[in-house]
């Protein structure tokens, strides 16, 4: 299939990257024309990468080296593109002004997809001449290793496309789910139950953030806790997500953003990419303090103080999960 993603972003190379690997050719634009040459050096290093631990044979690495096409411009005509996948900056408006341009350069039959995290994917389609071809397709960070990808009907999206687009994305080595168009979608809107109630336990003081992450890690078994997590993602990413859901909810209490975020974006302590977050990185931070010892049951090893509700919540799930 010839794929034309747009944005070459975090999130468009890594696009670029799953889709080239299955074996499609994945056309790269970009409103900055360097970052799309960024990309290309990106996908490439990473095919490399995966070639050299013997992931993929070096014959297949080239193969797919090959089949990313840099564009110098994202509505560049396409004649025999099948499938847009749009990766540009979180913006309502943007989006469906860079959708009006491509209806009009691509094929009538090209579908038009948004990987949005948090616009309603109807609202994207109702700037459109057709918004029966549009619909979402939202990744997860790094696009290559999520292996799942949430796909995301709008009220006005052809009745089928949302099959025909999860049998490519299963074809293509990803798990598909087809979910509705509701504020967070499925997986954001799950992963509230972990960010905002993180922050809320911070917010009273109920634990430091290496506590809450360990007990994540050690009683929820997940691969990294929320404050890890946040740090990863970019706080000013992740608080507009916050935002926007709560928003979509109508401001429902269950889902207030945290008074901490807006004071912390405004720092500049987005995590990873600022140097600081919840954490510090690079070469000046700071080793991580030693966890103590864990003997026997690791749950025992955390302990929630503070007397908020979020608190009082989380000891209740500890002991009923057989923590001390
Ligand atoms: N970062 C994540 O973890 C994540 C996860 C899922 C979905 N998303 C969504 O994916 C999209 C991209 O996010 P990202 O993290 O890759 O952002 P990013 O800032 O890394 O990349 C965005 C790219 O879009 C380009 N761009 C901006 N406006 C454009 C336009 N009008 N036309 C063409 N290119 C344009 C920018 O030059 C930039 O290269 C957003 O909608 C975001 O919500 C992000």
């Amino acid at each position: 299939m010839r794929i034309r993603v747009v944005g070459a972003g975090v999130m468009g190379r890594g696009i670029a990257q799953w889709a080239v690997t299955a074996g499609h050719t994945v056309e790269l634009g970009d409103a900055r024309r360097e970052s799309v040459d960024e990309a290309v050096a990106f996908v490439r290093q990473m095919l490399d990468r995966a070639a050299g631990k013997g992931r993929l044979g070096r014959a297949e690495a080239d193969d797919a080296a090959r089949r990313l096409v840099p564009l110098d411009a994202p509505d560049a005509p396409g004649d025999g593109v099948e499938l847009v996948i749009e990766a540009v900056l979180e913006d309502l408006a943007v989006k469906t002004e860079l959708f009006r341009r491509l209806e009009e350069v691509l094929p009538a039959t090209a579908v038009l997809a948004t990987n949005t995290s948090s616009l309603p994917v109807t609202r994207i389609a109702a700037g459109l001449r057709e918004p029966e071809r549009l619909i979402g397709l939202h990744f997860f960070n790094p696009v290559p290793l999520m292996k799942v990808a949430e796909v995301i009907p709008g009220a006005r999206t052809r009745p089928g496309l949302a099959e025909e687009l999860a049998k490519t994305v299963r074809a293509s080595g990803h798990a598909a789910v087809t979910v509705a168009d509701t504020p967070g979608f499925l997986i954001n809107h799950a992963g509230r139950g972990l960010v905002t109630e993180a922050l809320a336990l911070l917010e009273e003081r109920a634990a430091p953030v290496e506590a809450v992450d360990r007990i994540a890690r050690d009683v929820l078994g997940l691969r990294m806790g929320p404050f890890e997590l946040m740090d990863l993602t970019g706080l000013d990413v992740t608080s507009k997500v916050i935002d926007t859901i709560w928003e979509g909810f109508r401001y429902s209490e269950r889902l207030r953003p945290s008074f901490l975020t807006p004071n912390r974006v405004a720092a500049g302590l987005h995590g990873r990419k600022t140097g600081e977050g919840f954490y510090r990185y690079g070469p000046d931070a700071p080793e991580p303090a030693p966890e103590p010892p864990v003997t026997g049951d690791a749950r025992r090893a955390v302990r929630v103080a503070g007397t908020g509700p979020h608190a009082r919540a989380l000891r209740e799930a500890l002991a009923a999960n057989g923590a001390a």
